[in-house]
């Protein structure tokens, strides 16, 4: 969804005979918003659509349906406490729902055996701990730590893990998005945006094509939650070339330009991806605001319209105790929530914050699931009581 890429052959003109190696290859157009929005049009040697069988598979092992927030208050996850094990895609548990979004975070040993793919939406995944690589038709997409992974909806692809992994996934049911206000009119990405088209990693072209890559012929899809595995009729990465705007890229964290204001900017600033009804930010290293009596920490405040999740990085987070790489703090609306005891004054003359963190604010209640309340840490609600 940054710019337009080509990779591999494509005929001059779309919809019109194209023969590879003497034969004729198959259009594959994949759109968002009907016909409406962006697209990529994939060449396969053979028609993409064919499956030999179906299987029922059930919910997703760690689907879970939103409970409720009783008594409402702040609280504090511990995801490093998710049972390790399994492999990506099945390892993951849904922590936090709404209609908008969901928070999925999974700590797999090892990567997926099948392909897979989420009908219920687009996916963006934050690597606190991992690396390796995405397989899909469009090519290959290596990642490291501090990478945000992005796979359109519903695109077959894989992970192949070097290793265990601590990965958080927004499943996005609404397109995600570079924000309007990041876009120049004719499209580019303005100077004035916290990143640049060069920042975004797309899909490299392996020798031989995605063909080379040897895809599993079994695919399990997610929609609404449950799964189906398909056996296909052939490779799934039969595909000889493509052009669109539609593909997969690996963005760091630490791409995104941080601004910094005479007094305390509102997080607004730290906007990286948007869509209906979710907003994703990113908190990096950064000098802290320059005003002589400037306060960097974060004011209190009520966003009655927002509940915030935060994942935490790395770096000692300026506003908030006792909360460690891989946590997750929930602050629902109707609190008000801010710095903890101390907190506020110790940052006064600052220069600096090493903060490295993932939020996530939605317009509808996120309400967290089972799997949430096993691995929540009791007390932080009343943690700002001195
Ligand atoms: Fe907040």
């Amino acid at each position: 969804m940054i710019h337009r890429l080509q990779r591999g052959l494509v005929p001059d003109k779309p919809h019109t005979v194209f023969e590879v190696d003497g034969r004729l290859v198959y259009e594959h157009c994949v759109t968002r918003k009907g016909f409406d929005g962006i697209y990529t049009i994939q060449y396969h040697r053979r028609p993409p659509h064919w499956v030999q069988s179906a299987e029922a598979l059930g919910r997703h092992p760690g689907w879970a349906g939103p409970g409720l927030q009783e008594p409402l208050r702040r609280s504090h996850y511990l995801t490093g406490k998710l049972a390790g094990g399994e492999t990506a895609f099945l390892a993951r548990r849904l922590l936090f729902a709404n209609a908008d979004a969901g928070i999925w975070v999974g700590r797999p040993a090892s990567g997926d055996p099948t392909l897979v793919a989420n009908a219920d939406g687009d996916e963006l995944t934050f690597v606190h701990a991992g690396s390796g690589r995405i397989e899909c038709p469009l090519g290959v997409l290596r990642f490291a730590a501090r990478d945000y992974l992005y796979v359109p909806q519903g695109m077959p692809h894989r992970l192949v893990l070097d290793g265990p992994a601590h990965l958080l996934t927004i499943e996005a049911r609404s397109p995600l998005r570079i924000p309007s206000q990041y876009r120049s009119d004719e499209g580019q990405l303005s100077m004035a945006a916290p990143y640049t088209h060069r920042d975004f990693r797309a899909p490299q072209w392996p020798d031989g094509g995605p063909e080379a890559l040897g895809a599993p012929r079994r695919l399990v899809v997610q929609s609404g939650g449950t799964l189906t595995a398909f056996e296909l009729s052939h490779d799934p990465f039969d595909v000889v070339g493509w052009d669109g705007q539609l593909w997969p890229f690996a963005f760091s964290i630490l791409a995104f330009q941080p601004k910094t204001g005479l007094v305390h900017l509102p997080p607004t600033i730290h906007t990286t991806f948007a869509g209906a009804g979710y907003v994703v930010c990113s908190f990096v290293p950064r000098a802290v605001d320059f005003h002589e009596r400037a306060i960097p920490c974060p004011y209190p405040h009520s966003s009655p319209d927002c509940d915030e999740i935060l994942f935490y990085v790395s770096g000692n987070f300026t506003s908030r105790k006792g909360v460690g790489p891989g946590s997750i703090s929930l602050h629902p609306r109707g609190l008000p929530h801010g710095p903890h005891p101390g907190t506020y004054e110790a940052s006064i003359g600052t220069t600096r914050t090493e903060e490295l963190a993932v939020m996530v604010d939605t317009f509808k209640p996120l309400l967290p699931t089972a799997h949430a309340a096993a691995i929540e840490d009791q007390g932080y609600n009343l943690s700002w009581v001195k």
